[in-house]
């Protein structure tokens, strides 16, 4: 396996670096003295030998290519859901494949999600307890294309679970209702919550770039796990306000369909492995988490 670490200096390529993790991460790694830039979107669905040169000479990928998941699962959507992260990382290894062996990257760290696994239990890396409906299938397929890497280049993948943080949507949605104190728990509230900071996520891509050496997937989850309802009351008191009221899930399936799910379903997910390999997070419970988003 072609590992070591990634010095500074040396160039990092992205896809989907104009998104909300994009920009987090690419920010991570130009303070770390890297040189960091985009990959054109067009790029990604043209001509595999203009993606060829684009790719020459980066030191690692960084995958996050994605239409965003939550909206309503029309046909077009689910078109565009799965197309932007399977056609888009197939191209990308295709196009890696295409460079010589020594122009090819070390590494490439990908983006996956939590949503891959079964709802409603609880899963570490080892699980096979997969989603069968959509996502489980984007999800699925999504970290598959990546199987067709190189061998000797060291492939990490991390399931995200829910990001927070000051410029997460999740945040900026629900800061509102909760300062007016109309928080309110989803359903019955007892569903897992497995989110992790944003700047743990940032974090652990730089972590992965320079630290680790092997290819593996994590969980990318804060260890300290919730349930939604645990979620409400420390998001409420954060903001010194009451959060009594609950939503009953049919409100978010009216708004989004079968997509709802993902707001009133979760799967409960370990992030031990990732600790076990000696990834330090800065944010590993809620309150510091919310701590810092909310001051
Ligand atoms: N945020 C979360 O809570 C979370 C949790 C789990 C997993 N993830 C995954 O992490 C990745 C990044 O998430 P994010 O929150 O940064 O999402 P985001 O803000 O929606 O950004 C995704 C980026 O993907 C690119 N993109 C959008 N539509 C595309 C299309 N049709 N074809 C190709 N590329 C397209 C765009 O980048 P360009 O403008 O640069 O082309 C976009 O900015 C996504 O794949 C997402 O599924 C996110």
């Amino acid at each position: 396996m072609n590992t070591g670490t990634i010095k500074k200096n040396q160039k990092i390529k992205i896809t989907g670096a104009g998104g909300y993790l994009g920009n987090l991460i690419s920010e991570e790694f130009v303070k770390a003295g890297y040189k960091v830039s985009g990959i054109n979107r067009n790029l990604l669905y043209g001509d595999s030998d203009l993606l060829k040169n684009e790719l020459k000479g980066a030191d690692a990928i960084i995958n996050l290519a994605g239409a965003p998941i939550l909206q309503r699962w029309t046909n077009k959507n689910k078109g565009t859901i799965y197309t932007s992260r399977i056609t888009t990382t197939q191209k990308l290894v295709k196009a890696i494949h295409l460079l010589l062996p020594h122009q090819r990257p070390k590494k490439v760290i990908s983006a996956s999600a939590i949503g891959i696994y079964k709802t409603g239990e609880y899963h570490d890396e080892n699980s096979n307890r997969f989603d069968s409906g959509f996502v489980g299938k984007v999800v699925l397929d999504w970290e598959n294309a990546l199987e067709e890497l190189p061998e000797n280049i060291q492939k990490n993948v991390f399931r995200i679970g829910l990001v927070l943080g000051k410029k997460a949507k999740t945040i900026q949605y629900l800061l509102l209702p909760f300062k007016l104190g109309l928080g309110a728990t989803i359903g019955n509230g007892k569903q897992a919550f497995p989110f992790i900071h944003e700047k743990d996520v940032a974090k652990a891509f730089l972590w992965a770039a320079e630290k680790y050496q092997t290819t593996a997937t994590f969980n990318l989850t804060a260890p300290k796990e919730i349930t939604n309802k645990e979620f409400t009351k420390a998001f409420a008191k954060s903001l010194n306000r009451p959060a009594f009221l609950f939503i009953p899930g049919l409100i978010f399936r009216l708004l989004y369909g079968d997509a709802a799910k993902l707001i009133t379903e979760s799967p409960a997910v370990s992030s031990k492995k990732l600790l076990e390999s000696g990834f330090h997070f800065k944010y590993p419970d809620i309150d510091s988490a919310l701590k810092q988003i909310t001051s």
